[in-house]
């Protein structure tokens, strides 16, 4: 019986990664790392072995029964194991000539247990130092280069997480004193239109040398990338530690760059993280207990002073503001938007009492969130911050102002001012022209044409002062910036 017997096709799909790859995308790919026909390819997540089929000297490992049988059937030349990739590589000694493949994308809530543990270690004795955050791919990518001869070569499909991603940092560099040429090529149109993750292709030659830059180049298709891939444009690693390693900023031209990197080392910029404390807002574990309208609140009898006023997604955030009448015409409108908040040491009024005991109660304190915590009904880290800023946004996140004192939800980000500016400052410096590409730059897409920004994103978002004017030349190269940014997260 195959070990995902109980899932469904599409279940299994995901759990294993397994989103096979275009074979025009495996040909390019392997005819690029085979240089002689005795060369022995490696593919460690082969699928039905599409990879495998473009050449005859070829060991291909997968954890998925039924994949395995298909390719001993379609590609009977290979030699196949049905194993887990980091157990089959901590049992064997062999080195390969060339590896090539497209590893599974399971990220890290799900890429668990022994299977990380084991992977973890090959890459630690390997010399990369990948943390438990790290997705799937990355361990695949850095065992396979260790199994490689001398002046042995790379090829992979992967997440264009590669561009942004922090678990991805130590393997660039892992493949940077290990190679030596890594090149990144981006590709805009998707090559899996199914999913959402865009993905991006790795080369790496010369294994055993080393290199201190990484070639990157960006397409608008698949298409445009030939049999052999340009050499692309070199980028040195302290460039790349300035954009806080993130090759995805080398989208942007290099005359943008400059025009934004010029704006963003003024002496009178400031990152946000150096007048404000970013941070998400507060959990309940229960949404629709905790979140009342007015008209249950009265109903039920919960006195005012337990109720506070919350934005619980960024649909709700107006464009500057949210003030004392935002709050009125939520309560007018009866949107279940005031947040039950009874601190932990307060007596708790008779009729809380009765709905924190009704059928509703009863059932919200049984979430995870609500039983880890004493007393279950106290929402924790509600705080009121001195603005709102949403962190999915379709055309750019907004920086609105809490007039009103209300507090928010994880949705959003709380940001709480540390250095003396002022909210309308900070809302000023927001306005500049080069705090949408510094978005763009800091933060990362999500799918579906969306940016996200985490805290730690959001703390590095540039706000140049605005009583410099901006020439208007470094305007439109900023203005073109965005653009650009915005097409390549696909954002219509
Ligand atoms: C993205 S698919 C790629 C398949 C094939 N290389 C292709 O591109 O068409 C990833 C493959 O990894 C396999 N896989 C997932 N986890 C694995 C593991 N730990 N060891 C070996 N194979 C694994 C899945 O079964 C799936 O076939």
């Amino acid at each position: 019986m195959s070990l995902f017997a109980t899932e469904t096709p599409q279940s299994k799909q995901k759990l294993l990664g397994a989103f096979y790859t275009p074979p025009e995308v495996a040909r390019t790919l392997v005819r690029w790392v085979i240089r002689s026909n005795d060369d022995r390819l490696l593919d460690p997540s082969c699928g039905d072995g599409r990879f495998l089929a473009e050449h005859l000297n070829v060991v291909g490992v997968d954890r998925d029964g039924s994949a395995v049988a298909t390719v001993a059937e379609q590609v009977p030349h290979a030699t196949i194991h049905a194993a887990e990739f980091f157990d089959w590589a901590s049992n064997t000694n062999e080195l390969f000539d060339c590896v090539a493949g497209n590893p599974p994308f399971i990220r890290y809530q799900q890429f668990s247990g022994e299977i990380r543990k084991t992977a973890l270690r090959l890459c630690s004795e390997a010399g990369a130092s990948l943390n438990g955050l790290t997705s799937s791919w990355a361990p695949f990518v850095v065992v396979s280069a260790s199994m490689l001869k001398p002046g042995g070569r790379l090829a992979f499909v992967v997440p264009a997480e590669i561009g942004h991603a922090p678990y991805a940092r130590p393997m660039i560099h892992y493949l940077m004193q290990r190679f030596s040429s890594v090149h990144v090529v981006a590709v805009r149109e998707k090559i899996f239109p199914e999913i959402s993750e865009d993905v991006w292709l790795l080369y790496a030659a010369g294994a055993g040398g080393s290199t201190d830059e990484i070639a990157f180049s960006s397409f608008d298709s698949f298409r445009d990338v030939s049999h052999k891939p340009p050499r692309g444009t070199p980028v040195a690693a302290d460039d790349l530690k300035s954009w806080n390693d993130r090759l995805r900023s080398f989208l942007l031209p290099e005359e943008i760059r400059a025009a934004y990197k010029k704006l963003s080392n003024q002496k009178a910029t400031v990152r946000l993280g150096e007048c404000a404390r970013v941070g998400i807002g507060y959990v309940t574990g229960a949404n629709n207990f905790f979140h009342l309208r007015k008209s249950d609140a009265e109903q039920l009898g919960i006195p005012d002073d337990l109720l506070v006023p919350t934005v619980r997604r960024s649909s709700f955030l107006p464009s500057r503001a949210v003030t004392h009448a935002t709050v009125s015409r939520w309560r007018n409108q009866d949107e279940p938007v005031f947040l039950l908040r009874i601190p932990t040491d307060a007596d708790v009024p008779e009729a809380v009492q009765r709905y924190l005991d009704s059928k509703a109660g009863q059932e919200a304190r049984t979430g995870y969130k609500c039983r880890k915590r004493t007393p279950w009904y106290s929402v924790p880290d509600v705080r009121v911050p001195d603005a709102f800023l949403s962190y999915m946004s379709g055309i750019g996140p907004s920086l609105v102002a809490n007039h009103a004192r209300c507090v928010c939800t994880n949705s959003i980000h709380a940001v709480q001012l540390t250095n003396g500016m002022s909210v309308s400052e900070l809302q000023q410096r927001w306005g500049h022209a080069a705090v949408p590409l510094s978005c763009e730059v800091e933060g990362h897409p999500l799918g579906g044409g969306m940016l996200k920004l985490e805290p730690g994103e959001a703390a590095r978002i540039a706000l140049p002062s605005i009583d410099r004017r901006v020439p208007s030349r470094d305007r439109e190269m900023i203005e073109e910036g965005v653009r650009i940014m915005r097409r390549w997260r696909h954002y219509a």
